[in-house]
């Protein structure tokens, strides 16, 4: 399936206007939808656009959409008329062209979230401004060896992050990889929340939201409330997760099901791993395999304690942790039906072991702090995100790196509530958490730092030079400045 039509971009130009084109996924609208919003409704995907010839060139209009959600009419936002937007589907060596339309009130632009990519000129440059009604052709050109994983898109536009992807502005990107493992069946999970008002509107975030990073009131899966996926017993299944919440940990648990690991946001593990539980931390993905046994199983998000600001507020602030929300089900995996023949096992050892900077040769050692604190004046508004003591500004250069080099970065939590660290276009490698050496090979473009903890990680700065940045996935601590630049020359 295409792209929008014009026909119908003109028809979400205006708020509230009834959606009429056929097909789609996700939230993606029509008035005979047989997709149900509520509980229980079946689970559909995004339309999936995919690179042919090594070339993916799309079109992504963002645009106020209007869709049954919750028992209201809402009015939030996506790429193409759909929430989440297509899922963009590329391998290593791939151009990736996407032209950007701006069509909200607002300005926006596009990150490739994890992408090893340029981050200057038309590539993902953050620094880019697109303004209403304006739109701008950026192009990613991926290296033949670029790690497989699954990663997003999202807006970037400093001040406003939060806001447009808890509004429905997010999309999943898949790098292909040559030696898939044999599934019956490959899904996307995107999982995002938002919270309506009374009419349909997305509620605005409060300056409480806004210090601990808003939970939303709905959680969803590919845009839908508790979908039902079916499957038929001894059918193996590929899921890739992303977790696009603004601030939501998502601690997954299958009922009564393990899965196997294949990787954690880029590249793939030597060789799958066994795991019954997933801390998927804002802005972090997942990719496993599920082999279907005959009965009902909730995918649920258990509660994960990630601190509280308790303590530095005063009252205010007393009333509880930042993650709210207890056990949710997000979704339900049905099995039932004839017995299918389930592929072959993935093969364990016939990977090459990844890339190892625990003995590499660093060149540099630098500490970077997250912190949380009263600024000059009294009361929320007035609370500072900062990153070394300083909030971001465009025009500051916090970090320089010499091109081509290691360095490791101790990566420092005083505050009392987690931050999950993301760098932008080089994946950082866990080398110690909390003290204790890592143990295995572990890459990640998001890193939890928990409350009064500290994560080391090492970085070889290969590739590209040009200015980025990294920054709290948490996007309201980003739009709150804690976020910095660093530059690789
Ligand atoms: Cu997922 Cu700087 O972003
Ligand atoms: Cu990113
Ligand atoms: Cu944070």
């Amino acid at each position: 399936m295409r792209a929008i039509s014009r026909r119908r971009a003109l028809l979400l130009g205006g708020l509230g206007a009834a959606a009429t084109v056929a097909g789609g996924a996700g939230l993606w609208w029509t008035a005979t939808s047989r997709f149900s919003p509520e509980a229980g409704g079946g689970f559909t995907e995004p339309e999936v656009l995919r690179s042919i010839d090594g070339q993916l060139k799309v079109r992504l209009e963002a645009s106020p959409v209007s869709v049954p959600l919750g028992g209201l009419q809402a009015t939030i936002l996506g790429y193409n008329g759909s929430v989440p937007g297509p899922t963009l589907r590329v391998r290593g060596g791939d151009t990736l062209q996407i032209e950007l339309v701006n069509n909200l009130g607002v300005p926006t632009n596009l990150h490739v979230h994890g992408l090893h990519v340029s981050p200057q000129g038309n590539g993902d440059n953050v620094f880019v401004t697109v303004r209403p009604g304006q739109s701008f052709s950026y192009e990613h050109r991926l290296s033949a060896d670029h790690p497989p994983g699954t990663y997003w898109y999202h807006p970037h536009h400093h001040g406003m992050v939060a806001d447009q992807v808890s509004a429905g502005l997010f999309g999943a990107i898949i790098v292909d990889e040559e030696d898939a493992p044999a599934v019956s069946r490959e899904r996307i999970l995107v999982i995002s929340d938002l919270t309506l008002d009374g009419t349909g509107a997305l509620a605005e975030a409060t300056p409480m939201d806004r210090m601990l990073g808003r939970e939303g009131q709905l959680v969803l899966v590919n845009g839908h409330s508790n979908p039902e996926l079916s499957a038929r017993p001894g059918e193996r299944e590929r899921w890739r997760i992303v977790n696009t919440c603004v601030a939501r940990y998502l601690r997954l648990r299958l009922e009564g099901k393990q899965w196997e690991l294949l990787g954690i946001d880029l590249a793939r593990l030597p060789a799958p791993q066994m795991v019954d539980e997933l801390l998927l931390a804002p802005g972090n993905r997942a990719d496993v395999l599920v082999t279907a046994g005959e009965g009902v199983s909730a995918l649920r998000s258990t509660y994960y304690n990630r601190g509280s600001m308790a303590g530095m507020m005063g009252p205010a602030a007393r009333r509880g942790d930042a993650g709210g929300a207890g056990d949710l089900v997000l979704a339900t995996f049905s099995v039932s039906g004839n017995p299918a023949t389930a592929p072959p096992a993935p093969p364990t050892s016939a990977r090459p072991a990844p890339e190892d900077l625990r003995t590499a040769v660093v060149a540099a050692r630098r500490q970077l702090t997250l912190a949380t604190g009263m600024g000059r004046g009294m009361g929320m508004g007035m609370m500072e995100f900062t990153i070394n003591g300083r909030t971001f500004d465009p025009d500051r250069t916090n970090t320089v790196v010499a091109a081509g080099t290691v360095e490791e970065w101790t990566l420092l939590n005083p505050s009392p509530m987690d931050h999950p660290f993301h760098l932008h276009v080089w994946p950082m490698q866990v080398v110690e958490e909390a003290g204790t050496a890592t143990d295995s090979v572990t890459w990640r473009d998001v890193v939890n730092i928990p409350a009064n903890g500290q994560v080391k990680v090492r970085v070889s700065f290969t590739g590209f030079t040009g200015r980025s940045v990294y920054h709290c996935h948490i996007l309201d601590h980003e739009d709150q400045g804690m976020m910095g630049v660093i530059d690789v020359r």
